[in-house]
C-alpha cells in the first residue's frame, strides 16, 4: 500500500479516495504523508457505490489518482472498480487499488478492470505466511513513476529501484526474503492446482453456507447479499450481545479466533474471515455449530439450526468442498 501511494502520489497530487471502511482511511493517511491532497467520498461503512455515483464524482473531482479498496475486510463488502477507473483514466488519473483479501478470493482482474496499482499480501487468500506484498504496476503507472517531477522521499519503496532489481538489469537493491518467495511459489502452485475458479467458487460457496448458518440463527448480515465478500463475513450483533462475549466462548472452547468490528462498526458486528485454506465445509460446519452455542451460552433466542442450513445449502451445491 506504501509503495503504490508513495510512488504515485505526488506533492501538490489531488488524490480522491472511495472510502467507505478502514483500510482506505489508511491510504488517505499515506497519500497526505506523501504530500497530496486528499478528497474523500464518504459510503456509510457496510455499504458501496453504484457505477453511476463512481463515475460522476471522478469527473466532478478531476485528481490525479483515485484509490479503492475492492474487499473491504472492516465491512465485508465488495467494491466495484470498473467504473471508478474507466472514469479515472478518461481524466488522466491513475488508479490504485488494494487487493489484499481480494487476491486468490475472489476475481479481481486488474487489467480489465483498469487498476494501474494494486498491491496484495501473502497470508489471506494466498494461505502463505505474512510478509510479502505482491504489487503490480501498469505501464502506465510505470511512465509516471520514470518521469516524476519530484523524486521519492522513500529510497527502500522505490519502484524504479525495485524494477531494477527484478528486471533484466538485477541491480541490487535490497536482500531478497527468499524463503518467502519460495513460500508464496508454493502457495500460488497449490492455487493453480485447484485452478483459480474452482477457487473462487469454493469460497463462494463457502460464504453462502455460513450465511445460511447465520441467517438460520436469526441474525441479519451488515452487507446485502450480490455485495458481501467471499473472504470475509459480518453478521450483525443483535441487541444485548457483545462480540468479547462470543469471542471468549470460540477461543476458550476450541482456539476458534474471530474478530469484532472496529472504528464506526465497533460493537455493532462479528468479523469472520473464512479464507485462503480455511474456506472449507468442515471449518464452516465446526464454526457455525460453536456459533449457535456460543450465542446460546450468551442469552440469544437461537430461532433454527444452523448446521442445518448450512448443509441443506451445500446440498442445494454439490461441487461444494
Ligand atoms: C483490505 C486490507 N488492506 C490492507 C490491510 C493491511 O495489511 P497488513 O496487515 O498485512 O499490513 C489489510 C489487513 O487486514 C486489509 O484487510
Amino acid at each position: 500500500m506504501e509503495a503504490c501511494v508513495a510512488n504515485l502520489v505526488e506533492p501538490g497530487s489531488k488524490v480522491l479516495v472511495f472510502s467507505n471502511g478502514f483500510f482506505c482511511d489508511r491510504i488517505c493517511e499515506m497519500a497526505k504523508r506523501n504530500g497530496g491532497t486528499v478528497v474523500r467520498y464518504e459510503k456509510p461503512w457496510g455499504t458501496t457505490w453504484t457505477d453511476a455515483e463512481a463515475r460522476e464524482v471522478v469527473l466532478a473531482e478531476r485528481p490525479n489518482v483515485v484509490a479503492y479498496v475492492t474487499a473491504e475486510t472492516s465491512t465485508g463488502v465488495i467494491n466495484s472498480g470498473k467504473a471508478l477507473a474507466e472514469a479515472a483514466h478518461e481524466v488522466g488519473a491513475l488508479v490504485i487499488g488494494d487487493c489484499v483479501t481480494s487476491l486468490g478470493t475472489m476475481p479481481i482482474n486488474i487489467d480489465e478492470t483498469g487498476i494501474d496499482a494494486a498491491f496484495s499480501c501473502s497470508q489471506k487468500g494466498l494461505g502463505a505466511p505474512p510478509g510479502l506484498s505482491p504489487i503490480t504496476m501498469s505501464p502506465r503507472a510505470m511512465e509516471f513513476i520514470r518521469n516524476r517531477k519530484t523524486p521519492l522521499q522513500s529510497w527502500y519503496l522505490d519502484l524504479k529501484l525495485i524494477d531494477e532489481y527484478y528486471g533484466a538489469q538485477h541491480r541490487y537493491h535490497h536482500t531478497a526474503p527468499i524463503s518467502m518467495f519460495y513460500a508464496v511459489r508454493e502457495a500460488i502452485a497449490i492455487a493453480e492446482e485447484e485452478g483459480i475458479e474452482a477457487r473462487f467458487e469454493r469460497h463462494r460457496q463457502n460464504r453462502d453456507a455460513f450465511v445460511a448458518g447465520v441467517e438460520a440463527m436469526g441474525l441479519t448480515m451488515l452487507v446485502e447479499n450480490g455485495k458481501r465478500l467471499p473472504a470475509l463475513q459480518t453478521p450483525l450483533l443483535p441487541e444485548g450481545i457483545t462480540d468479547a462475549g462470543i469471542r471468549k466462548h470460540l477461543m476458550e472452547g476450541d482456539g476458534i479466533e474471530i474478530l469484532g468490528g472496529f472504528g464506526q462498526l465497533a460493537g455493532k458486528i462479528l468479523r469472520i474471515g473464512i479464507m485462503g485454506y480455511g474456506s472449507r465445509r468442515e471449518n464452516v460446519l465446526l464454526l457455525l455449530d460453536r456459533l449457535e452455542k456460543a450465542f446460546k451460552a450468551e442469552g440469544f433466542a437461537v430461532k433454527g439450526s444452523a448446521v442445518a442450513a448450512a448443509e441443506s445449502c451445500y446440498a442445494a451445491a454439490p461441487a461444494a468442498r
